[in-house]
């Protein structure tokens, strides 16, 4: 198998997910990092990447020049994944996908819905993937719960409820760390503030679940720190295209929550859970009977929660691997093999349309709005 070359944008050093993409693109020996430009600072960017074997002449200070060096390269990246703060997000892969490569883009997507359409038509008309890193949905136990869904084995889905709150952003102190100010900075990070930032990916994991889209959605949107101006917590109402009711809290100020990311998924013959902080487990029960708890590398499940257990029962399994699952099956796609359940650009475009439709919702007092991408009603 010939290794494919990747590069990389942001996820410097120190930075939150750029291990985690490193960690997961390399670990089955898909990819190999050759090119990057890791940080917003250029020369520690080139540094950081030629220590992390980066050739100098592939080790660029910005994005243009990378475009530039790299796009008549005769050792063609196969892959570039964006792990820069939101706002860059949409130009880097616009132009890359114009030039003809592969990209995994970090959520959201987009900073609105007109540039999720833009980069949507164009990985259409390119003919290359555009990938959304939704990685949570490729956890085994999580491809479980949707095969058991599809399989009928729950009956139709009557609700959904799922949290994504965290504690990290609660000290009032702290506000003005660099990497956390971002996050509430309209110019950086867009519209909303945590909804965008950690909301999203409750509101795919429901999506990806239920085999099912997000019609309209009902949100109070709160700012509990002076300061900031996006909210850092959302309470979103919303109801699926097939009926399905669904409930979804992120905070980013619930002290003592750690990851705090869980679904629970209820239909007409059983209830299931999942928790982002147990990840190997499934909580299933069947109407009128016991509590069961299913484990990954178990014998029995799905063959795709079989297929991407990587660690023997009952040893941990990380998040770097569900991101490691991510870039297995963009090997594959990459390669020209059919992988189900990647998270693509209409993921994303799906996500910046309800990240929009819950700020309008939240200054009209919570008022039910369309949350579907206008090409998607
Ligand atoms: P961070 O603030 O920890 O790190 C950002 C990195 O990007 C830094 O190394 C910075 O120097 C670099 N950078 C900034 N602008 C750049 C530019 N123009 N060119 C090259 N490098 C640049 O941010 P974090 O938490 O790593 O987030 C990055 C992105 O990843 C965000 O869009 C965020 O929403 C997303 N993310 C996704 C997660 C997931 O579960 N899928 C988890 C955490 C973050």
């Amino acid at each position: 198998m010939t290794r494919l070359n990747w590069g990389m944008f942001g996820g410097g050093e120190g930075s939150q997910i750029g291990p985690a993409h490193r960690l997961g693109a390399q670990a089955d020996g898909n990819f190999v990092l050759a090119a990057g430009a890791l940080d917003v600072d250029a020369e520690k960017g080139k540094a950081y990447a030629q220590s992390l074997g980066v050739i100098a002449d592939r080790a660029y200070a910005n994005w243009q020049d990378m475009l530039e060096g790299e796009k008549n390269h005769p050792d063609r990246l196969d892959l570039i994944t964006v792990a820069t703060p939101n706002s860059t997000h949409f130009e880097i892969t616009k132009a890359f996908l114009e030039a003809g490569f592969n990209v995994l883009c970090e959520k959201p997507m987009t900073m609105t819905v007109d540039q999720g359409e833009e980069i949507v038509r164009v990985a259409k008309a390119s003919g290359k993937i555009c990938a959304v890193n939704y990685c949570y949905s490729a956890y085994p136990m999580v491809r479980q719960m949707r095969q058991m869904v599809a399989g009928g084995e729950i009956g139709k889905v009557r609700l959904i409820v799922t949290n994504f709150s965290h504690g990290h952003h609660g000290d009032a102190t702290d506000a003005d760390n660099p990497r956390v100010r971002w996050r509430y900075d309209p110019a950086m990070a867009g519209v909303s503030g945590q909804f965008a930032d950690c909301g999203i990916h409750a509101l795919h994991m429901a999506s990806f679940i239920a085999g099912d889209e997000v019609r309209s959605l009902s949100a109070d949107f709160a700012s509990t720190i002076d300061s900031r101006v996006l909210e850092d917590d959302a309470m979103v109402n919303f109801r699926m295209e097939g009926g399905t009711v669904g409930r979804l809290w992120s905070s980013s100020v619930a002290i003592g929550r750690q990851h705090g990311f869980d679904i629970q998924v209820f239909g007409e013959t059983g209830g299931m859970r999942w928790a982002s902080e147990q990840p190997n487990q499934v909580f299933y029960t069947p109407v009128g009977g016991r509590t069961q708890i299913m484990e990954k590398g178990e014998s029995g499940l799905s063959d795709e929660a079989t297929r991407l257990s990587r660690v023997a029962i009952a040893h941990p399994e990380g998040f770097p691997l569900a991101v490691a699952n991510i870039y297995v099956d963009l090997a594959a796609a990459i390669r020209g093999e059919q992988r189900d359940g990647l998270p693509l650009a209409e993921d994303g475009l799906r996500s910046m349309a309800a990240v929009y439709a819950a700020v309008d919702s939240a200054v009209q007092d919570g008022k039910w709005v369309d949350a579907r991408p206008p090409s998607f009603r």
